[in-house]
């Protein structure tokens, strides 16, 4: 698509605070002056703002790995939009499927997310993909074509242009299975399709649609060089920098 490649770590509940800097100041070395990829971490909430002073300076974008969707108030436990662009984020991760699958978020839920996060101006990593049971019932479309219509349900073009949409399929995250790249790959036709239909070609171009499950140095290049791939969220194999590095570099060169 013509589009440098976004590649994004989530940490998820991993390192410790002085474990994340290190990996966060090793990143930004090995990185220094290479433009041909953006890439971004999600680390946890409570290492936000010192990962993002780490990182000041640099191309490397930093991401909350969730927030709250409603503004402010007596949400005890709860991080709000606000909070975490405050911290330095500019992305954050809505919609991952631990967040829907463990914690019961659903896509009303998430859709309200979204408009809270974009109010501030963070920029939603809008996460959908179908389970194990529903792609063997040969659901997959339907399900990822439901989750983007309620989640992106009366959010403006301008600010579906430039979003970042991650198609995870839940029975390749943290399992070892990755989807093969042809697999991947027609999942983000249909929903480039899906973006088309509804807010024309161009708008459809600019989003990045990126995969994620079990990505891994060694599938690297053949999932980034798929058509309808733009980027790649990394679970377990970004909290190990010489791994992220690896990627970052497979996918640089593709
Ligand atoms: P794994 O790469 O560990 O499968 O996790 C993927 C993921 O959930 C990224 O958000």
């Amino acid at each position: 698509m013509g589009k440098k490649p976004f590649i994004v770590g989530n940490w998820k509940m991993n390192l410790t605070l002085s474990e994340g800097i290190e990996f966060a100041k090793s990143l930004k070395n090995s990185l220094h002056g290479i433009n041909e990829i953006l890439c971004g971490i999600c680390p946890s909430f409570v290492f936000l703002k010192d990962i993002c002073k780490v990182l000041e300076g640099s191309h490397i974008c930093v991401g909350a790995q969730n927030v709250h969707s409603e503004k402010n108030g007596a949400y005890t436990g709860e991080i709000s939009a606000l909070m975490v662009k405050e911290a330095g984020c500019t992305h954050v991760l809505i919609g991952h499927s631990e967040r829907r699958h463990l914690f019961g978020e659903i896509d009303s839920f998430i859709n309200a997310k979204i408009k809270t996060a974009l109010s501030v101006n963070l920029k939603p990593i809008f996460c959908i993909g179908e389970t194990l049971k529903e792609r063997e019932e040969g659901r997959t479309e339907y399900v990822v074509e439901k989750q983007l219509k309620d989640g992106l349900l009366g959010i403006d073009n301008n600010h579906v242009e430039g979003l970042v949409i991650a198609y995870e399929p839940v029975w390749a995250i943290g399992t070892g299975k990755t989807a093969s790249p042809e697999q991947a790959n027609e999942v983000h036709s249909f929903i480039r399709g899906f973006l088309t239909d509804n807010y024309g070609k161009v708008i459809a171009n600019s989003v990045y649609i990126q995969y994620g499950g079990s990505v891994k140095p060694e599938n690297t290049a053949e999932l980034i060089s798929q058509p309808e791939i733009d980027g790649l969220l990394v679970g377990g194999a970004s909290i190990k920098l010489e791994s992220f590095l690896k990627i970052i570099d497979a996918a640089s060169i593709q």
